[in-house]
């Protein structure tokens, strides 16, 4: 019992007697550790806790069995989620009741709900950008070369020629909308291969180069020459650098700094890296810096689609990793990406 893969517990009204060596750890706490029972109340998240507590106390007024769901929230700040089921010893009439109790891991069911449901509507996305690609890109080739033809038909000082120009911008700038969710809802395969974090940085660096010289930023790279090597999808990594890069530029001011740091950090059993892009420019409010993931949020840049962040997000997780952003008004903003330095399941056959 005391090596079961789930948390077993008892009580005697709402106090706990006994918890097995699984529970402990789910608690965040150690388990070759003798701890007052009573500690488990205050590793409950702060959110759930009260409820937790009133709930069971109710159950146990009434000796009813009692389910609920709740987080452990750990020293470290990771979070557990448990799923708690408590039953009441019927055939012990002492008072107060004793309980036994299970509590069992769902946190990476929990997560994996959560992107399941985000690869629902990704699919019914995809559906949808088909049909606006299809339904929008042949007429908006039409107007396109119909317009660029006409040019020809009229002198530059004339005002029409203005308007043909106005007319050709705006069908290039639709074009690459409907590119870009067509990018967006497209279902990637990756294709991992080995590639250098340093090469992949001076690309995006060099592809930038015009908008980073007009505003004469400096980038400053700090990516150790003896950084193994990561195995990812090169091209899709280097769209996710070439993203966060051009949110930075953007959002920086003249003669503003940007730096793009790596360094190895294991998560778990698993080798992996961090990779950051730090700016000083004008930050994100609170309010915006929860949607900033979400397909179509935009500032409303000059050429803003809003799909940027939203790839990305896409990509690393694709990947098997994480990125995270934070960000102060007036302050900077600074992207972090985390990413296994190895794709295991390339190696999984059938
Ligand atoms: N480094 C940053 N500094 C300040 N704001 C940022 C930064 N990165 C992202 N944002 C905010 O998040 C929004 C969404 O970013 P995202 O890259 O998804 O879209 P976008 O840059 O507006 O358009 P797109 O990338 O499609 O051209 C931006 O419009 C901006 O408001
Ligand atoms: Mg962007």
């Amino acid at each position: 019992m005391d090596n079961a893969p789930f948390g077993i517990f008892t009580t005697k009204g709402t106090d706990i007697t006994f918890s097995n060596r699984y529970n402990q750890t789910l608690a965040g706490l150690d388990p070759d550790h003798v701890t007052d029972p009573d500690t488990f109340r205050q590793w409950i998240h702060p959110e759930d806790r009260e409820r937790v507590l009133a709930e069971f106390a109710q159950a146990v007024a009434n000796v009813q069995p009692y389910e609920t769901v709740f987080r452990f929230l750990h020293v470290n700040g990771s979070v557990r989620k448990v799923l708690s089921r408590r039953i009441p010893l019927k055939n012990v009439t002492i008072h107060p009741p004793m309980y036994i109790g299970f509590n069992i891991d769902i946190t990476a069911l929990d997560q994996m709900q959560t992107r399941l449901s985000r690869a629902e509507r990704l699919a019914t996305l995809g559906q949808v950008a088909a049909g606006i690609a299809h339904e929008i890109r042949n007429p908006l080739v039409g107007i396109g070369s119909n317009a660029f033809l006409l040019l020809d038909e009229f002198d530059a000082s004339d005002p029409r020629h203005a308007d043909l120009e106005m007319i050709l911008k705006e069908t290039k700038r639709l074009d690459r909308i409907v590119n870009q969710i067509v990018d967006y809802a497209r279902t990637r395969e990756l294709a991992p291969v080995l590639c250098s974090l340093n090469d992949l940085a001076d690309e995006v660096v060099k592809l930038l180069d015009a908008a980073i010289s007009a505003k004469h930023l400096t980038i400053t790279r700090s990516l150790p020459p003896t950084l193994t090597r990561l195995q990812a999808d090169r091209d899709q990594i280097k769209q996710v650098l070439l993203n966060v890069v051009q949110n930075a530029i953007d959002a920086s001011l003249d003669r503003g700094a940007i730096t793009v740091t790596a360094f190895e950090l294991p998560r778990g059993q698993q080798t992996g890296i961090v990779i950051k892009v730090t700016d000083h420019g004008v930050g994100i409010p609170d309010d915006a810096l929860a949607h900033v993931f979400e397909p179509f949020f935009t500032s409303g840049k000059r050429q803003g689609t809003g799909l940027g962040l939203a790839i990305c997000r896409n990509i690393i997780e694709n990947h098997g990793g994480d990125i995270q952003i934070t960000s102060e008004v007036g302050t900077g903003t600074s992207v972090r990406v985390w990413l296994p330095l190895r794709q295991e399941f390339q190696f999984v056959e059938g």
